[in-house]
Formats: structure tokens, C-alpha cells, sequence
């Protein structure tokens, strides 16, 4: 043990120093800031709030319920983080863009890989249940060129607000999901169904968590997307709706001005029958930019 390091005995004053002072042999520089960083706001919280011990063995028994929740399926830890807005405050320190360039939001739960690349314009709702919704825009670089050869990866909930892997045996596989690629002139398009709001998992310590503090689990209703060019930063972004009824009140505060989105209804019976819908029918039209890639 290194003597000259240690700040004596622990105090409710010098509670910080006598704790970061132990690390200071810690090999990863980093580790120790974050730890540093950490027991410092850590032990300010504790001061100002003076738990009882038994609002402290609360706590400690919250995150133990929170990680007996968590498995394969479920990782209520990132629902935690997301809640408390930690997973949108770590992905916009991340995702610092330049002007012009379309803003992130995260990433969620229910992306899968290898969905399939379809032609654009295909319908990626598969069992035909819902309002029939066209989406189209351009991907664009800074200058307003269109960028060719970008891969979109599409994904979104159905018109109850259910994923297809929530609904394994109700909804086929892929459902609402799709992989585009543009051409020359940068365009996109492809029909879907208007999808619904949702809630997160609930049932959960984090669910009694937003009930004990008043809030509402919902997600208002959005469409996913992944964007990926040669040269250009990746993009992992959503588009909302902002006439949902939860827009401002986003369970995981992903929502930004930038990603609202016009969702408008149509009743055009040629346009409808050109898309092979029955009746009206709802229009998206929403332009991407990519960041270029840092030389
Ligand atoms: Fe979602």
C-alpha cells in the first residue's frame, strides 16, 4: 500500500479525498478519472439528500431488482440509462454534427441485423394491417448534393405499436422492416403503415419507478432509420410525428425539433391505386443529411 497517498481517516468532510486518494495506483488513467468524477458527485448526492439507512438499502435494492431483470431478452440497466436521459445525453455527446446535418437519437431496442435489402418502393408492411403510409425524401451531403449508393436500414412498430420481434408467430418475420439503397439521384421511397406509439417494458423496477414518480412509459409514434454512405458519418436517427399525443413527453427524451417530420393525409383515388392502397392514405416526405467523414 502506498502510505504517502492515503489522506487518513474517513470523515463525512473528507470523505471524497480519503476514497479517490486510494486509486491513486490505478493503471488505467481513465478508469481513475470516471472513478474520481463519480465518488465525488456520488458522495455530493449523498450529502445533500442524508438518506436514512433505510431509504439507502431501498436504493441499493432498486439496482439489485434492476439487474435480476435483465437476461438475454431484457436489459433493464439501458432502460434505466434511458429514463433518466443518460443514453440521449452520451449519444449527443457523440453525435456532435456539423450545421446542416441531420441530428441523431438513440439507437433502441428492437434494430436487427441483416433485414432484408429490398427494392425501392416495396411495401415492408407484410400483413397489410394498418393506415397505408408512402415515405420519400432524399439523402443529401451539407452542399444539398445527393449522395448516391447509400444504405437505408428502415425499421418500425406496426399500427398497435408493436415490433415483429415482440410479436413472434403474430406478425411475420422482418415485418416493418426493410434495406434500401439510393441511386444517382439520392432519392428514397417505400411504403409501410402509420405506426402507433408505445409504451417501454414496464413491468419492471424501472416501470414502478416512472409510476412512484408520475410519469408515463410511452414512446410517441416514430420510424427508425440507420443511413450509411462511403464517406459520410453513419446516421441513427428516428422520425417523428408531431401531432402524436406524447411528443413532448418521450419516455427516453428522444425527440428533437429537427426530426419532426409532416405526416399528412391523402385521398387521391389514381395515387392510391398507382401505390396499390384501397383508399386514403398518409404521406411522409423527409430529407436526410450526412455528415461528411472527418479527413
Ligand atoms: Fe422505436
Amino acid at each position: 500500500m502506498n502510505v504517502e497517498q492515503e489522506k487518513g481517516f474517513f470523515t463525512e468532510e473528507n470523505s471524497v479525498e480519503v476514497v479517490t486518494s486510494r486509486n491513486a495506483a490505478a493503471k488505467n488513467e481513465r478508469l481513475k478519472f470516471a472513478m474520481e468524477v463519480i465518488t465525488r458527485k456520488l458522495h455530493e448526492a449523498v450529502k445533500e439528500i442524508e438518506p436514512t439507512q433505510d431509504e439507502w438499502f431501498e436504493a441499493i435494492l432498486f439496482l439489485t431488482n434492476t439487474g435480476h431483470m435483465c437476461n438475454e431478452w431484457r436489459q433493464e440497466f439501458i432502460l434505466l440509462s434511458d429514463v433518466l436521459g443518460v443514453s440521449m445525453l452520451v449519444d449527443a455527446i457523440n453525435n456532435r454534427k456539423p450545421s446542416g446535418a441531420s441530428e441523431s437519437t438513440v439507437l433502441g431496442p428492437f434494430h436487427v441485423a441483416n433485414a432484408p435489402e429490398l427494392p425501392m418502393g416495396a411495401n415492408i408492411c407484410l400483413d397489410h394491417k394498418g393506415e397505408d403510409m408512402v415515405i420519400s425524401g432524399r439523402i443529401l451531403d451539407t452542399d444539398g448534393r445527393p449522395v448516391a449508393d447509400a444504405v437505408i436500414d428502415v425499421w418500425q412498430a406496426n399500427d398497435e405499436g408493436f415490433y415483429d420481434v415482440q410479436q413472434k408467430g403474430i406478425q411475420p418475420d422482418f415485418n416493418l422492416r426493410g434495406v434500401f439503397r439510393t441511386g444517382a439521384d439520392g432519392r428514397y421511397w417505400f411504403r409501410a403503415v402509420k405506426p402507433k406509439f408505445y409504451p417501454i417494458p414496464d413491468d419492471g423496477p424501472v416501470g414502478k419507478m416512472l409510476r412512484a414518480l408520475g410519469r408515463h412509459p410511452y414512446r410517441p409514434a416514430h420510424l427508425h432509420y440507420i443511413i450509411k454512405a462511403d464517406g459520410f458519418e453513419s446516421l441513427t436517427t428516428h422520425i417523428f410525428d408531431p401531432h402524436d399525443p406524447y411528443i413532448n413527453s418521450d419516455a427516453v427524451f428522444g425527440v428533437k425539433e429537427s426530426l419532426l417530420a409532416e405526416f399528412r393525409t391523402v385521398d387521391d383515388p389514381a395515387r392510391a391505386k398507382e401505390l396499390g392502397f384501397s383508399g386514403w392514405f398518409w404521406e411522409v416526405e423527409h430529407d436526410f443529411v450526412l455528415a461528411r467523414q472527418a479527413a
